[in-house]
């Protein structure tokens, strides 16, 4: 079986080659700059971009299974071709927001539900992982926490439940090593409620030093998030926070029924990520 990975240099994709390799499949891996992949020999490495489909032909050819990024304009064309090479089956990377009321309509929702509509209309196996928050986000607060020792932001009391990259990884594994998961669409959360603030302290708990939150306007956030992100984003992180304030947002134990361990706590997540923050 041989399982082409596109997005291999992501934090997700990376882990999902590292889990595959160590199980001892045939893996090739894609990216718009396959020179700075710095993988494996055994690695085959391709050049292509989702959004000129005609440049996969060649990683795909003889390929069974591909992990997928949702990161794409065309998923028709994306879909074709993977139909036209006989893949059998793609592990999408897709989100929670898919599930929420009126996804259809929301900006983030919708560009999910359009790959993942164009792939179970094609039929080709599906797994469609459905994220919640990555604990991940928290690196855009390495500067501040670098730098100042305090994070700024406007709602440090906004509730989320942030997964580790390495969860979703072991789960995209899985499914592209079995045809358990053929079919299914797991929701995956972290195994613990947080607010904003906790996890800022997380990080001052795991560097050894406090790390302050400050609070920010809605318009403060804005002009400062705007240097880094498109304003689309921009407006989504608010408008999630925002929402997220004083929530109960759901835990799901998807990870642990499809992997049998209990999945990784964000504390977890900062130590395997101190370099960041120190
Ligand atoms: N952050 C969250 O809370 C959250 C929650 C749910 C879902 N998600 C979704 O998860 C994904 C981010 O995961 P991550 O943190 O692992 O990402 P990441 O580290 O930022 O990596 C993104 C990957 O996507 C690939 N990619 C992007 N556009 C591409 C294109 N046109 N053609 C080929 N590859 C392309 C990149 O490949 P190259 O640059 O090497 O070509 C890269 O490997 C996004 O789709 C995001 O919407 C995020």
């Amino acid at each position: 079986m041989t399982v082409l990975v596109v997005g291999a240099s992501g934090a997700v994709g990376s882990a999902v080659v590292a889990g595959l390799l160590e199980r001892g499949v045939e893996v090739r891996a894609s990216s718009r700059t396959p020179e700075r992949l710095g993988l494996p020999k055994q690695v085959r490495v391709f050049a292509a971009d989702l959004n000129e489909p005609a440049s996969f032909a060649a990683a795909l050819d003889g390929v069974d299974r591909v992990f997928l990024y949702a990161d794409l304009e065309d998923p028709e064309a994306v879909t074709a071709a993977f139909v036209a090479a006989g893949v059998r089956h793609v592990v999408v990377l897709s989100s929670s927001s898919v599930t929420f009321p009126g996804a259809a309509e929301d900006f983030n929702g919708s560009r999910f539900l359009r790959v993942e509509a164009a792939i179970e209309k094609a039929g080709l196996g599906y797994t469609f992982l459905r994220p919640g928050g990555f604990a991940s986000n928290a690196a855009r607060w390495s500067w501040g926490v670098k730098g100042e020792s305090a994070v700024p932001l406007p709602y440090p009391e906004a509730v989320q439940a942030p997964i580790h990259e390495r969860d979703i990884a072991d789960v995209a594994v899985i499914a592209l090593t079995s045809d358990a998961l053929i079919g299914q669409a797991p929701v995956l959360t972290g195994p613990e409620r947080l607010t904003l603030r906790q996890q800022v302290d997380t990080i001052g708990a795991v560097i050894g030093r406090p790390v302050a939150v400050i609070e920010q306007t809605e318009a403060e956030s804005t002009a400062m998030l705007s240097q880094y992100v498109p304003d689309v984003w921009v407006h989504q992180i608010i408008k999630d926070w925002r929402e997220a304030v004083g929530s109960t947002p759901a835990l799901s134990n998807e990870y642990t029924r499809i992997t049998g361990r209990p999945a990784r706590t964000f504390r977890t997540w900062v130590e395997d990520n101190i370099d960041l923050f120190r």
